[in-house]
């Protein structure tokens, strides 16, 4: 057996105002582990698909979406629907989509357009302390 994904490397773009960054990461790396281990700023807060914060949108070059990034589990999509964030792919939890092919793009300036606060404020169990 090839021990060759411990060293395979697959590229990640993440954007913030026009500005690209082109990362290696791991095939399988979720995305907010990506971003953190190549020092990219991204809003975070959980890394468990609770709070929100860390939604980006993706797009990917080739061949597409559904290969190139893990699916969705029903946990994130309820969070992002919570959110009502798209639930088309459009839109990831860095915190929870994983990086299967190389090609997807980040775009991080989608971070600033929503705030989770205002869909979540009533989950106690994440806002115990705040509400
Ligand atoms: S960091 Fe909390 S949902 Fe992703």
């Amino acid at each position: 057996m090839s021990d060759s994904s411990k060293t395979e490397k697959i590229s990640v773009v993440f954007t913030r105002d026009g500005i690209k960054s082109q990362v290696e990461t791991r095939p399988g790396s979720k995305l907010l582990v990506a971003a953190i281990k190549n020092k990219i700023e991204i809003r975070y807060g959980c890394s468990a698909c609770r709070c929100g914060t860390c939604g980006v949108a993706v797009q990917a070059a080739a061949p597409d979406l559904k290969s190139s990034l893990s699916e969705m589990t029903s946990q994130e999509k309820d969070l992002l629907e919570k959110m009502s964030l798209p639930l088309d792919g459009s839109v990831r939890l860095a915190c929870q989509a994983r990086v299967l092919a190389s090609g997807v793009e980040a775009d991080l300036s989608f971070q600033s357009t929503y705030s989770p606060d205002d869909a979540l404020e009533d989950e106690d169990d994440y806002y115990d302390d705040e509400y």
